[in-house]
């Protein structure tokens, strides 16, 4: 949530910040602006809405050549999205601007005490304080990077900051406490952004921040500190996807070209996991075989699109492993005192690492002394250092703000998740775990199977464009494919959607029922107890009221036809593998449908991508 991008070095900063935002704007899109350091002044703009409107700006008026500057993209926080919240924010003698991501909570007290001075507040927003804060302290004769240490004491909250002066065109300087900053190391040139995308097509060579660290990059150097000033030593690491992984690639919206990449994110995902025998090999885990055994309650925390990824890991977990799973939206759970212990697991599952509610969760379990796993996109994001253990999911960057590929390998990893731990605890047979090993290898073809029958799911949503409502029904491990599905279709095509459990269906959603409202049932597979029946009974008790029911269910399986307005035909799957498939088609209805109706589909309206706030 916001973009934000620094770069001291030899190009165009412009040029090199609004490429590097243009990546991040997924990450927030209410506001966009830069500010350059140029002959001992600060010049830039900066506009409400997204980034196009900065950049016609830009056009019309373009900036004097300089090279170092900084920049941001908005997710409004304090401040309607206006020009003038728009960051960066500037001090009153427009010597230092900063742009922010995060909240900082004390803000009110800060602005009470700097209005007492007599500077005058021209924006709505928490960092402004920031802004002058830092240009007392280099006014007062401090460097920048002594200035961000003393205010980075003083401030409270969760913040990435990145500053420039105008009388010190060599450096940037950054400091973060709860929300990302990643270093591009570059020669001769250095970048600060709050990812990488946004300088991976100049480096591929970055550095991790921790907690409360400031850092200092000129052209030759990146110097780190804690906010004391005392040296600390940062990570280094390569990145390894480059810059067509971050691109469209002939596909309209990135969430396209995500959802068509998902064969090769599972295939990734599953690489090196298990031996030929089937036998999973999880070392990468960091816990030792005596702490998975004496686990005897997981709970596994999220927000979002992952919690649904949650619901479903809590089937196969608890028929895997027999250890009971509790599955507990982020927000929620630190606040309802979780009975937590040595014993409990927790795990985060999180696709960009950072979202505030489950960085929060996670650290209220450890305080507990209860284990943290992490299942993670992002290497070296928060979350995922904050864990004891991790399992990152190979999906490669993910742009689009609905989540797509990241959802189906944060699937991949709790299958995986469940059958180590059944294989650590003897809990299932080894050719039983060999068997779901087996069948995941094939998930691939499966869902690239989905992927060509797309045209059938395309023309569907071009149909029902007028829908005003649409109901998802499932049951087992496709009541959380409906729920995601719904999800899918509110953030992408603005219209009612809801999923429910089928069996819930007639204790009050039926009501909602009247003619020709399109429901997608998803099917079980035949053979699993009398689920399948009793879904089909789900679907004659809508179509009975005048619904459209459009049904996804395994090829072969023909009891559908007579109750079936549109039959999507899936591959045949167990029962807790089936979400893999079933949940393709979803996507693709809820992007397609986004489509037609002229929405933006990587940047739905209000949302962003990585949620840094509580
Ligand atoms: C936001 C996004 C969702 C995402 C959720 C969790 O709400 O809009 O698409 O599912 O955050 O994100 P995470 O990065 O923690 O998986």
């Amino acid at each position: 949530m916001c973009g934000i991008v620094g770069y001291v070095g030899e190009r165009s900063a412009e040029r090199v910040v609004i490429d590097g935002l243009r990546r991040l704007e997924y990450r927030g899109y209410d506001s966009a602006g830069v500010a350059l350091v140029h002959e001992g002044t600060l010049v830039g703009d900066k506009k409400a809405g997204k980034l196009a409107n900065l950049v016609k700006a830009l056009d019309e008026t373009p900036l004097p050549e300089t090279t170092t500057g900084i920049g941001h993209t908005r997710w409004a926080t304090h401040g309607p999205p206006t020009d003038g919240n728009a960051h960066p924010h500037l001090g009153t003698e427009r010597r230092v601007g900063v742009v922010h991501n995060g909240i900082i909570e004390n803000f009110a007290h800060l602005r009470g005490e700097l209005e007492a001075e007599g500077v005058t507040m021209s924006s709505d927003t928490d960092t402004e304080v920031a802004a002058h804060l830092l240009e007392r302290e280099v006014r007062g004769g401090a460097t920048l990077t002594q200035a961000m240490q003393a205010v980075c004491r003083r401030l409270e909250g969760a913040f990435t900051l990145v500053a420039v002066d105008a009388e010190d065109a060599d450096r940037v300087v950054a400091a973060r406490r709860n929300s990302p900053l990643v270093v591009g190391v570059g020669q001769g040139e250095n970048f600060l952004a709050s990812d990488v995308a946004a300088f991976i097509e100049h480096t591929r060579d970055a550095l991790e921040l921790g907690q409360d660290q400031v850092v200092t990059i000129t052209a030759e150097g990146v110097e780190v500190t804690d906010f004391d000033g005392v040296a600390v030593e940062p990570t280094a690491f390569h990145v390894d996807w480059d810059l067509s992984a971050a691109e469209k690639d002939g596909f309209d919206w990135f969430m396209r070209k995500e959802i068509f990449e998902q064969p090769r994110a599972i295939a990734d995902s599953l690489l090196g996991r298990h031996d030929e025998a089937g036998r999973l090999q999880l070392d990468e885990l960091r816990m030792s075989v005596e702490d998975l055994r004496s686990v005897d309650k997981i709970i596994i925390t999220a927000c979002g699109t992952a919690f649904y990824a949650g619901l479903v890991a809590k089937y196969a977990i608890e028929h895997w492993t027999r250890i009971p799973c509790e599955v507990e939206l982020a927000h929620e759970f630190r606040y309802r005192d979780p009975i937590l212990t040595r014993d409990t697991l927790v795990v985060a599952i999180s696709q960009s690492g950072e979202t505030a509610d489950t960085l929060m969760a996670i650290r209220h379990a450890r305080e507990q002394h209860s284990k943290v796993l992490a299942i993670c996109n992002t290497n070296g994001a928060t979350i995922p250092r904050e864990s004891d253990a991790v399992i990152y999911t190979h999906a490669g960057p993910e742009i689009g703000v609905a989540s797509t590929k990241g959802f189906m390998t944060q699937l991949i990893a709790c299958y995986l998740l469940g059958l180590y731990l059944a294989q650590v605890r003897g809990t299932k047979y080894a050719e039983e775990i060999r068997d779901v090993v087996e069948e995941l290898a094939q998930m691939p073809d499966r869902v690239a199977t989905m992927l060509e029958r797309c045209d059938e799911v395309y023309e569907l949503a071009r149909e029902l464009e007028d829908a005003g409502s649409v109901l998802f029904l499932g049951r087992h491990a496709g009541f959380p494919v409906a729920l995601e599905g719904a999800l899918k279709l509110k953030e992408l095509a603005y219209i009612h959607a809801e999923g429910f459990a089928a069996g819930e269906l007639k204790h009050g959603p039926i009501a909602l029922i009247e003619k020709d409202l399109p429901v997608f049932c998803v099917i079980p597979p035949r053979g699993r107890d009398f689920l399948h029946d009793k879904m089909l009974s789900g679907i004659q008790e809508v179509r009975a009221r005048g619904a459209r029911t459009i049904v996804v269910v395994e090829e072969g399986d023909d009891t559908v036809v007579p109750y079936a307005d549109t039959i999507i035909r899936i591959p045949v799957s167990s029962t807790l593998l089936q979400p893999l498939a079933a949940v393709v088609p979803l996507q693709l209805f809820a992007c397609e449908l986004a489509t037609v109706k002229g929405h933006d589909v990587d940047q739905p309206r209000n949302l962003a991508k990585s949620v840094t706030v509580e």
